[in-house]
């Protein structure tokens, strides 16, 4: 199946695993098993994880999404991209219309972030759709830096948000292939 190899591809890189939860590359067993569990999350609860696909060449090239934070009712917004795309812009674009699903559509009152402390980029991304800084926490084994938006905040952030849509090279709703997998808008 043409998405699992392309999903597989992105968790198993050894640039990207670090950044997985337990830090080690996925194998294809276990990519499997994440697709399974965001179509569940999908299901479920209404929200979960998109793939981000570069429009240019209809290329799977990360996930943005929403997931529960480890233990907890908090709803976590995450993001992961393959190393050639970053710092372009697409890690903001992607963020930014996930946290505006899950507060217009999902209609969640608070979503969450966490990051290790030296992760700069995801901190960044973080900050530039409006999260602030709450506190320093400890999640997945790993020392935190924990971020929040609340529904109210982020209204007040809106009109910044929409700034972020001159971006146009990206598409977080999924190409038909891919639908059926991981879901989407
Ligand atoms: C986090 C991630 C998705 C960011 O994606 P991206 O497309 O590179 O981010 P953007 O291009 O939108 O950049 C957002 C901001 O971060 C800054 N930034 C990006 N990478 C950076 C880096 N390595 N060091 C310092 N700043 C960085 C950008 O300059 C930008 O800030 P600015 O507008 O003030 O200049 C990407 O780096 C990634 O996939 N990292 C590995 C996975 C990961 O860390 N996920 C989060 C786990 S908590």
């Amino acid at each position: 199946m043409d998405d699992l190899d392309d999903l597989y591809f992105i968790y198993s890189h050894p640039d990207l695993s670090k950044y997985l939860s337990n830090e080690q590359p996925l194998r294809l067993d276990q990519t499997r098993a994440a697709i399974n569990s965001i179509i569940e999350s999908w299901q479920q609860h209404k929200f979960g994880v998109w793939a981000v696909v570069y429009k240019k060449h209809r290329k799977l090239i990360g996930h943005c999404g929403l997931k529960f934070l480890e233990n907890t009712p908090e709803v976590q917004i995450g993001y992961l991209l393959l190393k050639d795309y970053w710092r372009r812009g697409f890690g903001t674009e992607a963020a930014a219309a996930v946290l505006k699903y899950g507060f217009d559509v999902v209609k969640l009152e608070r979503i969450v972030a966490i990051a290790k402390p030296e992760n700069i980029a995801s901190r960044r991304v973080m900050e530039k759709i409006g999260m602030k800084y709450e506190k320093d926490a400890y999640y997945y084994d790993n020392d935190v830096v924990y971020y929040s938006l609340s529904r109210q905040a982020q209204q007040l952030e809106a009109l910044q948000l929409k700034d972020l849509g001159k971006y146009e090279e990206l598409t977080l709703p999924i190409p038909q292939p891919l639908a059926p997998v991981l879901g989407g808008i």
